[in-house]
């Protein structure tokens, strides 16, 4: 796929001013202009440059960007805006220094900022753009003079490097338009990650196999659209994994809304309704170059939601695969229905430590917590903070479930109703939808992500383009790496 950023990333253990590039980058911290890296002082005075949060300013072959600290959030934006700088120059290498501070060694947050920061989703424009920058050479030199691991930096950018271009990877997968991406792409490009991979295999359902496994749900969401549907399962089984993760993502290529159709601009952007399954591609692709010790399962309900004369219906009642009835109140809330089935297939086929879903699920998530942060949701306190409490420099937020809640689900004719009685809380309510699906076995096992805000934001921001972010592989590559590193 065309989203690689083909840059390398070098570690040197020279003085950064001894070391031969192109260019500089010097991140300057909250004005702090007397530092010995800040070599033309005056310069940058005459030019107005103080060194503030998102200042830029290029002197001969130096790039200096200021920052308020050296939060590593910071330095990713920094590194962003200054190779968005020198993007149309001739440099081939740059030099950087480390910038560590008490609580990171920031060198992981100097890959990530230059590789998301670089990309720009091109696929459809007969002109491609490059990036004439080759290298990226960081000194051992710190900024504070700290003392730089130097195993400990190799190793943040041989995971930094996987996890940023697996990142762009699903940004492209999420921004590729309904009628390119469809199901049966979607689980093509799935299966392109396990070729030549070792130890690693794809198994792909078609609408035959879900009906054998009961997936009515899952079928009745498929059935107005004119492409299959496809149960993907990824998996990765390395010789002696620590743990056994599952992650399942709604993989909706189109959402129209079903019959509950959705209106104007409500229904444009929801090619993006296939990013919980694009955040599990991400993620797969990360662990499996990085060849985690992690048994690693990816699950995706690839689907359309469409409209015609057999689209299913409000007042429908189905029967879910683990045999639950449920009547159907919304059609529009079909991210759910998916993710119940394949939930329930996930935990009757893999025997999982933890197990993960990604979905952009509800219009209710954004509206909580805003477009750029994602809703963490589950039984499990301790497991959804250790997810939610890393710098991958993704946002995320815990949603409560609570049994008020939970009875707002209650239906009049079957089990469990699609949609919630109250018209508050609906990220919560439909998290708690999916907490029906989960056995007891899997109840403190598992954490729903919502990633609808931030999967897919119509402006640019910080580090991130407009569209796709690649939200969730991050966020949980960074938990997956902690876990199995403990
Ligand atoms: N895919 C949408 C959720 C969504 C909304 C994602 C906005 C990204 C941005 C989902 O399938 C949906 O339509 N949900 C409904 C649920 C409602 C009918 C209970 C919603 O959020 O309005
Ligand atoms: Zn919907
Ligand atoms: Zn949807």
């Amino acid at each position: 796929m065309s989203s690689i950023i083909d840059i390398k990333f070098e570690l040197e253990s020279n003085k950064l001013d001894s070391i031969k590039a192109d260019a500089t980058i010097v991140i300057v911290k909250n004005k702090d202009l007397s530092h010995k890296w800040v070599t033309q002082e005056d310069e940058l005075k005459v030019q107005g440059f103080e060194g503030s949060a998102e200042e830029l300013c290029q002197i001969g072959n130096n790039i200096y960007v200021g920052v308020p600290c050296f939060d590593s959030d910071e330095i990713r934006l920094a590194l962003c805006n200054a190779l968005k700088k020198i993007k149309k120059s001739s440099y081939k290498t740059i030099s950087i220094g480390s910038y560590s501070s008490k609580r990171e060694l920031n060198i992981s947050a100097i890959v990530e900022g230059a590789i998301l920061g670089s990309y720009k989703f091109d696929k459809y424009f007969t002109k491609k753009s490059s990036i004439n920058v080759e290298k990226i050479i960081i000194s051992t030199e710190d900024y504070s003079d700290n003392k730089i691991d130097e195993t400990k930096a190799n190793e943040e950018i041989k995971f930094s490097f996987a996890v940023a271009n697996a990142t762009n990877m699903a940004k492209t997968i999420v921004n590729s338009t309904p009628n390119d991406v469809t199901p049966q792409r979607l689980a093509q490009l799935a299966k392109e990650l396990t070729i030549d991979v070792p130890n690693t295999n794809c198994f792909i359902g078609d609408n035959e196999y879900l009906e054998s496994e009961n997936m009515n749900l899952f079928l009745a969401v498929n059935r107005a659209s004119c492409h299959p549907a496809k149960l993907v399962h990824l998996s990765y089984t390395p010789k002696n994994p620590k743990k056994v993760i599952t992650l399942v993502g709604k993989g909706l290529t189109y959402d129209s809304g079903g019959l509950n159709i959705k209106t104007g601009s409500y229904m444009s952007t929801m090619k993006a309704d296939k990013g919980g399954a694009c955040a599990v591609l991400g993620i797969f692709k990360a662990i499996t170059e990085l060849k985690l010790d992690v048994e690693l399962h990816a699950v995706i309900g690839a689907t359309e939601n469409m409209v015609g004369g057999d689209a299913y219906k409000a007042d429908d009642v189905i029967i879910a695969r683990n045999k639950d009835s449920v009547e159907i109140q919304n059609t529009d809330a079909e991210g759910r229905l998916v993710l119940a089935d394949c939930l329930s297939w996930a935990q009757d086929k893999i025997k999982s430590d933890y197990i993960l879903d990604f979905a952009t699920l509800t219009g209710a998530c954004v509206v909580g917590l805003g477009e750029y942060t994602t809703g963490i949701m589950g039984n499990n306190s301790k497991l959804k903070h250790q997810i939610g409490a890393n710098n991958s420099g993704e946002l995320s937020s815990m949603l409560p479930f609570n049994k008020y809640l939970k009875k707002t689900l209650k239906s009049p004719v079957a089990d469990i109703c699609n949609i919630s009685s109250s018209r508050y809380g609906g990220a919560i309510t439909a998290g708690l939808f999916l907490d029906n699906f989960i056995t007891d076995e899997y109840k403190d096992k598992w954490v729903h992500l919502d990633i609808a805000g931030p999967a897919f934001v119509e402006r640019d921001w910080g580090y991130n383009q407009t569209g796709a972010s690649g939200a969730g592989v991050r966020l949980v590559s960074y938990w997956i790496n902690k876990l199995i590193k403990d």
